[in-house]
């Protein structure tokens, strides 16, 4: 049932809570926010830890976040996933920022606290480590990635997070090359160290038709897929089949549909591949873990999602 709240019902509890059904006490706010999934993940988690709460979806429009963060908190909400286009608008309304929403720019958890301050999370990009290292058993630290798309939300978040983790290689691919040259620039200090030669080698930035993108590809490890391509069955693949090789590990952030043109054409060249539903359900469970410390909501959620 995709049964969607908006700012009004905050303001009329009766709504927000029928009898006999949970109390609401967290959602994932959007606008849109109908097609939003985390319901799905985030109720088997709280029903297996018998947590007497509803997990709601929430449609507000932009500029009205302030105002909704101090409802919900006068009702009772434990905190919120926060979804586009509010990532942004969320990281200056929360009182504290985490280091990761901090770097990512972005929050997409947030914590109303017993002391009255609003924690702002970003699971996002330590969701994808964890959502890499249980595919592929490899650590984003140790590799030489290729990001195809990162100059999108998805995918500057998830460079970011490599550039974090100080990965072997960072290569930023994109249709419009302008966005990536800002985010090499925004990423270029994580890089200045003695790895490699510098920060030239281990960060580049090329766009999706160059013709050398087969021979960098070829000396990636990880290739991340983070444009909206593959959404539809009609679409095609964002790289040309010969830039994946048999070495690479290829990770699509799409799960819907769970095997992309791309993961096709990637599996049919030799390559180990996994879609993005991993990362859903990392990003997920870790955002639990913040409001429920010491929980372990990863079981409950991969169950729901048949993994
Ligand atoms: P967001 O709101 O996260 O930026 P988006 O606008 O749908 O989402 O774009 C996501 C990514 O998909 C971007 O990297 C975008 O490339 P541009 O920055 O050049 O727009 C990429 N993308 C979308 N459609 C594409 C296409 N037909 N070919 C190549 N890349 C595409």
């Amino acid at each position: 049932m995709n049964e969607v709240f908006t700012f009004a019902d905050l303001e009329q509890p009766a709504s927000l809570n029928p009898e006999g059904q949970k109390p609401a006490r967290l959602a994932v706010i959007g606008h849109p926010v109908a097609h939003s999934k985390s319901p799905e993940l985030h109720q088997p988690a709280l029903d297996s830890h018998d947590i007497d709460a509803r997990y709601i979806r929430l449609d507000l429009e932009p500029g009205q976040l302030t105002d909704a963060f101090a409802r919900m908190r006068d009702l009772g909400f434990i905190g919120t996933n926060v979804t586009v286009p509010h990532k942004f608008e969320a990281l200056s309304t929360c009182s504290d920022l985490d280091p990761a929403a901090q770097a990512l720019g972005a929050v997409n958890t947030v914590l109303f606290s017993d002391d009255g301050s609003t924690l702002g999370f970003n699971t996002d990009g330590p969701g994808f480590v964890r959502a890499i290292r249980e595919e592929f058993s490899v650590d984003v630290r140790d590799l030489k990635i290729l990001i195809v798309g990162a100059g999108g939300g998805a995918g500057q978040a998830l460079a970011t997070q490599c550039a974090r983790e100080g990965c072997e290689q960072l290569i930023l691919v994109n249709r419009s090359l302008d966005k990536i040259m800002q985010l090499k620039e925004r990423l270029t200090p994580f890089f200045e160290t003695e790895r490699l030669e510098g920060p030239g080698d281990r960060l580049q930035a090329y766009p999706i038709d160059s013709p050398d993108l087969a021979e960098v590809a070829g000396h990636c490890d990880l290739i991340v897929q983070t444009t909206s391509l593959g959404l539809k069955a009609t679409d095609p693949a964002p790289l040309p089949r010969h830039c994946v090789q048999p070495h690479h590990l290829v990770y699509d952030t799409i799960y819907q549909p769970p095997q992309t043109r791309f993961l096709r054409e990637a599996q049919a060249s030799g390559a180990r591949i996994a879609n993005g539903l991993s990362l859903l359900l990392h990003q997920g469970a870790l955002s639990f873990e913040y409001w429920f410390p010491g929980s372990q909501p990863l079981p409950s959620m991969k169950k729901a999602f048949g993994k």
